[in-house]
């Protein structure tokens, strides 16, 4: 059984239009990958970031989405906005969603199954804080948001998981490969489809550190923030995952 490798960089809140050269710099190294590369741009760049991609093997997708179709939701994007807009994926229950705006599992969910019904493929963040894992309850803890978060009693649905401890979000730090290999190892054998659902890792995924955590059995691919935003960083993760994708195949 061989799992799709997903690259994916999510740009936060970075990225004018200025930016949108990035796509021309990264498509020839998506082009020569295996993997599935995916770049999540702010939600004013996703139409023109589409646009861009046209042609390549680049794929677009939204960092959030809301939970409703439509309606009286000032500020908000729906998940059919997005796919209209040409996105493909979309980020849901972000650590930083989660604590910026007090999103729920229950929210998390809500707009998963939107981007389901929308014809998108959410990415599903969970992930444990720092005291969470000084207080050894980090497997406890994900597990619990994964089984909240997750569509509700469904197999065979196209969707994507991302592991991404609160604390190595931005700082450099990254969980040790061991802390990985259990955490995917436990996510996986809670999920609907383990066989198939990608579970991505993320949390200062970089360059010098993208092969070790490709390498791991249960680990299909990466979420990436600040490397995303480099065209030179970024490459070299995708390139560091056409190595997994060789070797598993
Ligand atoms: P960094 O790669 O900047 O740590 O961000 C990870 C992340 O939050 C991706 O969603």
């Amino acid at each position: 059984m061989t799992r799709q490798t997903l690259i994916a960089g999510n740009w936060k809140m970075h990225g004018l239009t200025g930016a949108l050269g990035f796509f021309s710099e990264i498509a020839p190294v998506a082009a020569q990958s295996p993997a599935t590369v995916l770049v999540c741009p702010p939600s004013t760049l996703v139409h023109q970031a589409a646009r861009a991609c046209e042609g390549t093997a680049i794929r677009i997708g939204g960092q959030d989405c809301h939970a409703a179709r439509s309606g009286a939701h000032t500020g908000d994007v729906s998940a059919d906005m997005l796919r209209d807009a040409g996105a493909s994926h979309v980020i849901v229950g972000h650590s930083e969603r989660r604590a910026d705006h007090g999103e729920s599992d229950a929210d998390v969910r809500a707009k998963a199954d939107a981007a389901l019904a929308a014809g998108l493929v959410p990415v599903i963040c969970v992930g444990e804080t720092r005291a969470e894992r000084e207080a050894g309850r980090e497997v406890e803890v994900v597990a619990r948001q994964l089984a909240a978060s997750l569509p509700q009693n469904q197999t065979g649905v196209d969707l994507v998981i991302a592991y991404e401890p609160v604390w190595a979000i931005g700082t450099g730090l990254t969980a040790s490969i061991n802390d990985v290999a259990r955490m995917h190892a436990a996510l996986r054998e809670r999920l609907p489809d383990p066989l198939t659902t990608c579970i991505l890792y993320g949390g200062s995924v970089k360059p010098d550190n993208a092969s070790d955590l490709l390498g791991l059995a249960d680990v299909d691919g990466a979420l990436v923030g600040g490397a995303s935003l480099n065209a030179t960083d970024f490459a070299a993760i995708i390139k560091a995952a056409s190595l997994k994708s060789e070797l598993v195949r």
